[in-house]
């Protein structure tokens, strides 16, 4: 019975170093956010200070909304939104992009699955790397 026990313990604790810090559920994988950033790549980039008709987005994580360097065409909206793009701020954006931020320009109509916001909110992570 004890052996058991210790053995499940011991067990659970190889798991949790096995997957390492932070790897939990939620957690997005970036080679599949790759390929959602498709539906991303007509009108952004992960490169540094490349913007397309939308802003870069390498290092978007950690950057205040609307200021990517040398971006002109925001909208008053996203100027004025103010806030830190943290990952669970990209993923409400994402959902829905004109309910999230009335009146802001991305014309995209959002992504619908969790997993394809978490793949490529990993992905811009990496990207930003
Ligand atoms: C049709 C073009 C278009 C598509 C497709 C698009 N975006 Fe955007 N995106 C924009 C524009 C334009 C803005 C700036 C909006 C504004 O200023 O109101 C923007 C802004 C953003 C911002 C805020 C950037 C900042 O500097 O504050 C993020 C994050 C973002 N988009 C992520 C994405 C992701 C991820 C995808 C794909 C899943 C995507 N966008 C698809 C055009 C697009």
């Amino acid at each position: 019975m004890l052996t058991t026990v210790f053995r499940t313990a011991l067990l659970g604790l190889t798991l949790s170093i096995a997957a390492g810090p932070g790897a939990f559920a939620q957690d997005g994988d970036p080679a599949e956010g790759k390929k959602v950033f498709r539906k991303c790549q007509a009108c952004h980039t992960v490169q540094d200070g490349k913007h397309r008709q939308g802003p870069s987005l390498y290092g978007v994580i950690g950057r205040k909304a609307g200021t990517a360097e040398g971006f002109k065409r925001y909208s008053d909206a996203m100027k004025a939104y103010g806030v830190v793009w943290d990952e669970s701020g990209i993923d409400a954006y994402l959902e829905n992009p004109k309910q999230a931020i009335p009146g802001n320009k991305m014309i995209f109509v959002g992504l619908k699955k969790p997993e394809d916001r978490a793949n490529v909110i990993a992905y811009l992570k990496q990207a930003a790397e």
